[in-house]
């Protein structure tokens, strides 16, 4: 058991929180864009909910990143040569950008979610940005059978 092992697991099953509470977030706000109805604390809290596991994969990514990642390590050793290997730049730069891309929409969204006036208002930005955020995660997360890297879809065992 290691730093490295317990760290990439946690970030590897925290991937389903952060999908589902984007479900949980964006659907209703959807339905409630199109109904024209009251924006209610359940949303609101679906909402920080989002933002809170986006933000704690961050911080997990960050120590995958800049600590305990075996990949990153070999990435960091020879960043050159790293940006020619299609599987260390896609944990070098394109995971990691797009990731943090989307969680400072998440963070953007649910700010300006708090100071939109209406609540139609509330709607549409927690569906354009929430929506494009979690777009943006679900197309930089390395599934099985795609990308430069696949991993499982629910790891079973540290690494
Ligand atoms: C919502 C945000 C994020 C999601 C959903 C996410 C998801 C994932 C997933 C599913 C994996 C594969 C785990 C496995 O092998 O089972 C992974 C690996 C990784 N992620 Fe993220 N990630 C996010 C943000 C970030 C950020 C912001 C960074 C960097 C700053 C980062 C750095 C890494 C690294 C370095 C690995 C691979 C480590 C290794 O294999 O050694 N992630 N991420």
């Amino acid at each position: 058991m290691t730093a490295y092992g317990i760290t990439l697991f946690l970030h590897s099953w925290l991937r389903w929180a952060v999908v589902l509470t984007a479900v949980m977030t964006i659907l209703p706000s959807v339905l409630g864009w199109m109904s024209g109805a009251h924006w209610d604390d359940k949303k609101t809290k679906w909402a920080s909910w989002f933002v809170n596991t986006t933000s704690i994969q961050l911080v997990l990514g960050l120590l995958l990143y800049g600590v305990f990642s075996p990949v990153m390590q070999t990435a960091f050793a020879n960043f050159g040569a790293a940006m020619k290997d299609g599987v260390l730049r896609f944990w070098a730069v394109e995971h990691m950008m797009m990731m943090i891309i989307a969680v400072g929409l998440a963070h953007i969204g649910a700010a300006r979610v708090k100071k939109a006036a209406s609540d139609v208002g509330k709607h549409r930005v927690a569906v354009i940005f929430f929506g494009l955020a979690i777009l943006i995660i679900v197309a930089s997360i390395p599934w099985p059978g795609a990308g430069a890297d696949p991993r499982p879809l629910f790891r079973l065992a540290l690494p």
